[in-house]
């Protein structure tokens, strides 16, 4: 970190990927090694995180000596050949699978579509092809024989560097050479796409014309549902409504709800946002200091008024929500669904409770930042799929609270209740929701190390939480779970509800790994013994459960990728059960400068799609024999195509066994 610090880009790059940007919750007081340093010394607090250990952590066995293996490898659930730590140009996969390139950047997703044309940038037609950045990844099945599905895929942030020719980093140059029509392109590329794919002779393929596709941009036109809608913090200049706004912004993670809908989760929208000059008069000042706004990453403010703080005050409210999305029905409006509150979301992990309620997991993905759950009031109906519609509209948001003894709280996020009145600034249950982190703070919720994606595991209960780094904790804000300061490689976390039931206020927690170079005794990495050299990892970003409940992780260690694992990002196994509990594998690496994201099973567990997001962009310097940065003319790898002229392609990969079985099988 410390050769990015004070880079602004850097800060932005660290934002969107593996390393956030500077901390923004003033709150950290709350963390429970404080709570338990007031109680007991500093040796007490050390015994103390031995008695949570026992309790709470992961109950691994004592490492043994290095290079010894236990026989929790015999038992591993999964079996595949793992792959090594590295980094090249390419990507890499067990062996006896294939993993070949499904879908990239600048495909033409309808007839009318032009071709993929680099040199010539143009935002037309853009809005015509795959974006950029791809992120989630999401399957909802087409008919029953497991061989069609529309593929739901986010489309995170842009990289001008690597999509235009001829431009430097642009934050690093006053936005110089970001005309108009380079602005619209980057907006037409952000998102997301929904795609019919096909197994036809065995092989993937997505379909061109089918009449689903469908390109969603930062202008699309979408409405604002739930408790906030209409408020007077969400009216603007061009919607005096406040139920109406255009397009949606660095759409992460999310998730595909029970009903067959698909939810896209708006993580770093402070970024888009600037106006810095008018940031101390603003009437939401407090609101928006808490969220980076404005962020200035981007100069969209410079050609839309609206992504100027100072000329429309509440556009920045209308982002950091979830926005629900019905694949199904390409003319249908994307829905804002303000119960599910306003943050970083940095996902939307779904699942019906058993008693039918809907309970959607969602991490607020920065430094101190918080884990949050929505209970929706209404119960799923399978059997009546239109009465699901509004399903999100209606129900509570809690913020996680752990304890050192290894339960946890959800706390409600209710107006009226505790100190979320209105003399506390809190005059209505909108205001709660648009100001979510603060409502939060002053509950006492947990400051977590990054929260990211969040797995369900639907046989076990079990929830999994991806922490993926939190590089500013100091030794006095260690608690039971964050034990290390300067956590530069994260964690994986695992929630288990209360007597099984998701929307119980009470669970208990354990932290499954902690993630880095178990070799490297000085960080207090902890892996089952059984790990191998190649099995660790570090910064869980993203993740999947297989249906066969197996946990799947994908990482994003950003820039740091040298420091933190010395290999390139990729995607691991990682057992939950048994005496292999905490043992990781090594399944598929990504290229250079990658990130990998949006792991998704089909339903028969025999395909797996994969997002490998901006190949060649991040910590291209460290990449023996290049040592430099990136750009569109001189890329560390011109992944996928490998053709002169052609830049690197974010793309989505297939990845399916040779002999058809199920995968990691
Ligand atoms: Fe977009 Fe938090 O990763
Ligand atoms: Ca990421
Ligand atoms: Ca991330
Ligand atoms: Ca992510």
């Amino acid at each position: 970190m410390s050769e990015t610090k004070g880079d602004a880009r850097e800060v932005r790059r660290a934002a969107f990927a593996a390393a956030d940007d500077t901390p923004a919750n003033p709150c950290i007081e709350n963390s429970l090694g404080d709570l338990i340093n007031r109680r007991l010394g500093r040796r007490d607090l050390l015994k103390g995180m031995l008695v949570v250990g026992a309790v709470a952590s992961m109950g691994l066995p004592d490492r043994p000596a290095l290079g010894l293996r236990s026989t929790a490898a015999d038992q591993t659930r999964f079996d595949f050949s793992e792959i090594e730590h590295g980094v090249d140009g390419t990507h890499h996969v067990a062996p006896g699978y294939d993993a070949e390139i499904l879908l990239r950047w600048g495909d033409p997703l309808f007839s009318d579509a032009p071709a993929f044309d680099p040199d010539h940038p143009s935002a037309a037609a853009q809005a015509l092809q795959f974006g950029y950045n791809n992120d989630f990844l999401g399957l909802l099945p087409l008919g029953s024989a497991g061989d069609r599905g529309l593929l739901c895929v986010n489309h995170e942030y842009t990289n001008e560097e690597l999509m235009f020719p001829g431009l430097e980093r642009q934050d690093r140059n006053d936005f110089i050479a970001m005309t108009a029509e380079l602005v619209a392109t980057e907006m037409a590329a952000h998102g997301g796409t929904v795609v019919e794919i096909a197994r036809i002779d065995g092989r993937w393929r997505y379909l061109r014309k089918s009449p689903y596709n469908r390109r969603i941009t930062a202008l699309t036109p979408m409405r604002i549902a739930g408790p906030a809608a209409g408020h007077a913090r969400m009216r603007t200049g061009a919607d005096p409504t406040g139920t109406r706004v255009l397009g949606t912004l660095n759409n992460c993670a999310g998730g595909i709800t029970p009903w067959g809908t698909y939810l896209m989760a708006e993580e770093n929208f402070n970024g888009y946002f600037w106006g810095k000059e008018a940031i101390e008069a603003h009437p939401e000042a407090n609101v928006f200091e808490r969220y980076g706004i404005p962020g200035a990453w981007y100069n969209w403010g410079q050609y839309h008024d609206r992504f100027d703080i100072a000329k429309e005050p509440n556009e920045a409210n209308r982002f950091g929500w979830i926005v629900e999305v019905d694949p199904r029905d390409p003319a249908s409006t994307p829905i804002k669904r303000t119960a599910l509150g306003r943050f970083k979301h940095e996902g939307a992990e779904p699942v019906v409770n058993h008693d039918g309620r809907v309970v959607i997991y969602s991490g607020d993905d920065q430094r101190f930042d918080y884990l949050y759950k929505f209970v929706s009031v209404g119960v799923f109906d399978p059997d009546a799929p239109d009465t699901n519609h509004d399903l999100l509209d209606q129900g509570t948001l809690y913020v996680a609270k752990f304890d050192a003894d290894g339960t946890l709280s959800w706390l409600p996020l209710v107006h009226g209740e505790g100190p979320l009145i209105a003399e506390n600034g809190f005059p209505s249950q909108a205001d709660v929701l648009i100001s979510t982190r603060l409502a939060a703070d002053l509950l006492g919720a947990t400051p977590m190390d990054r929260p990211e994606d969040v797995g369900v595991n639907h046989s076990t209960g079990k929830a999994y939480v991806m922490l993926t780094s939190n590089d500013r904790r100091t030794a006095e804000q260690t608690d039971a779970i964050h034990t290390r300061a300067e956590n530069h490689w994260g964690l994986v976390l695992e929630i288990t509800p209360m007597h099984g039931d998701h929307a119980s206020n009470r669970g208990h927690w354990a932290v499954l790994v902690s993630c880095g170079d178990p070799a490297e005794k000085t960080i207090e990495a902890r892996w089952n013994p059984a790990t191998s050299e190649n099995g660790w990892f570090s910064n869980p970003d993203n993740c999947a459960v297989d249906p066969d409940g197996g946990l799947w992780v994908a990482t994003d260690q950003g820039s740091l990728w040298q420091q933190n694992s010395g290999s390139a990002d990729g995607l691991w196994t990682l057992e939950t059960e048994g005496e292999a509990r905490g043992t990781g594998r090594m399944f598929f690496r990504v290229p250079v400068g990658a990130e990998l994201c949006g792991p998704c099973f089909t339903d028969d567990g025999q395909t797996l799609f994969l997002a490998v997001q901006h190949p060649a962009a991040d910590g291209s310097k460290h990449y023996p024999g290049f040592g430099r940065a990136s750009s569109f003319q001189d890329p560390a790898t011109r992944w996928p195509d490998f053709r002169e002229g052609v830049p690197p392609r974010p793309s989505i990969v297939v990845v399916t066994r040779r002999d058809g079985g199920r995968i990691g099988g």
